[in-house]
């Protein structure tokens, strides 16, 4: 049988542990020389070892992190999958409780490590020919999320960024999309969280159902979309609304009598 992914260098960031691992199986399973990332490097290295694949200690919230990414891909010649999904929350509803050093740290993992992994891979996927990055976001990045309004903002401005980033990079025949998944079994809820979520009866979602929903986005010719994963459901691009645009021809007849008049010309 041939192999979806034989032959594709895919880097996958927080790779040791939870989604990134389950992702980082299956894109090897599916043939791929896997890159692990992570800020733990033993578990990088678990999980290389694995898998087959090489592993990179990094931080990935600093852009200086992903120059020495972008050359061990480069080395394996070059990126074809970047599966940007390092992440962290802050579990603080109160934002006058949040420190400068925890908002920086969720900014820097969450919104950086993702702006600065595309700038870095991108531009090997085009000198490739083209390729595919999927963010992970949540379903935090779709709604409110009251218990963590920092987490549900950085996951928001994924969602805006790779949609905004799709129709240049589709000139370049790279997909970008984001996954979008409700609760998932991993690290990342241990403690008091697990607890309350098992006490109000949320069930979790398996690491590897996003897995599917990541090589769904992979191997897929879709782009900009925001992929929800849920239990119950297969993976499914969410559609957005249509608030009215900024052409003032779209706006007309969609606003309150008089209000165009008030604009400046
Ligand atoms: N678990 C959930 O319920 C859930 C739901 C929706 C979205 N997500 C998102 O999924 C992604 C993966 O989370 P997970 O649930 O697998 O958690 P996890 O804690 O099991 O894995 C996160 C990994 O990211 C690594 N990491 C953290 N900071 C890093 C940094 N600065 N640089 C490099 N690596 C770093 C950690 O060492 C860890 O291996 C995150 O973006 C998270 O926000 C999780």
């Amino acid at each position: 049988m041939t192999e979806l992914l034989g032959g594709k260098v895919a880097v996958v960031t927080g790779a040791a542990s939870g989604i990134g691992l389950a992702a980082a199986r299956r894109l090897a399973s599916l043939g791929a020389t896997v890159l692990a990332v992570d800020i733990d490097g033993d578990g990088a290295e678990r999980a290389a070892k694995e898998l087959g694949g090489r592993w990179h200690r990094a931080d990935v919230s600093h852009s200086e992190s992903w120059e020495r990414i972008a050359f061990a891909a480069a080395e394996l010649g070059g990126t074809d999958v970047a599966f940007l999904n390092a992440g962290v929350t802050t579990g603080q509803q109160d934002i006058t409780a949040l420190s400068d050093d925890e908002y920086r740290r969720i900014m820097g993992v969450n919104v950086d490590g993702v702006v600065f992994g595309v700038r870095a891979l991108v531009p090997q996927m085009a000198a490739k020919g083209g390729g595919a990055v999927v963010a992970t976001s949540s379903l935090a990045g779709l709604i409110a999320f009251p218990g963590d309004p920092i987490y549900t903002s950085t996951k928001h401005a994924v969602v805006g960024l790779i949609r905004a980033l799709a129709p240049r990079l589709a000139e370049q025949h790279v997909t970008v999309n984001a996954v979008c998944p409700s609760l998932v079994d991993t690290p990342l809820i241990d403690g008091e969280i697990r607890d309350e979520l098992a006490r109000a009866g949320f069930p979790l979602i398996a690491p590897e159902a996003v897995a599917r929903a990541v090589e769904q986005c992979v191997t897929g010719v879709e782009t900009g979309q925001a992929v929800f994963v849920q239990l119950g459901w297969p993976p499914t691009a969410y559609r957005f609304g249509h608030p009215p645009g900024p052409r003032i021809e779209e706006a007309q007849g969609k606003v309150p009598p008089g209000w165009l008049a008030e604009q400046p010309s």
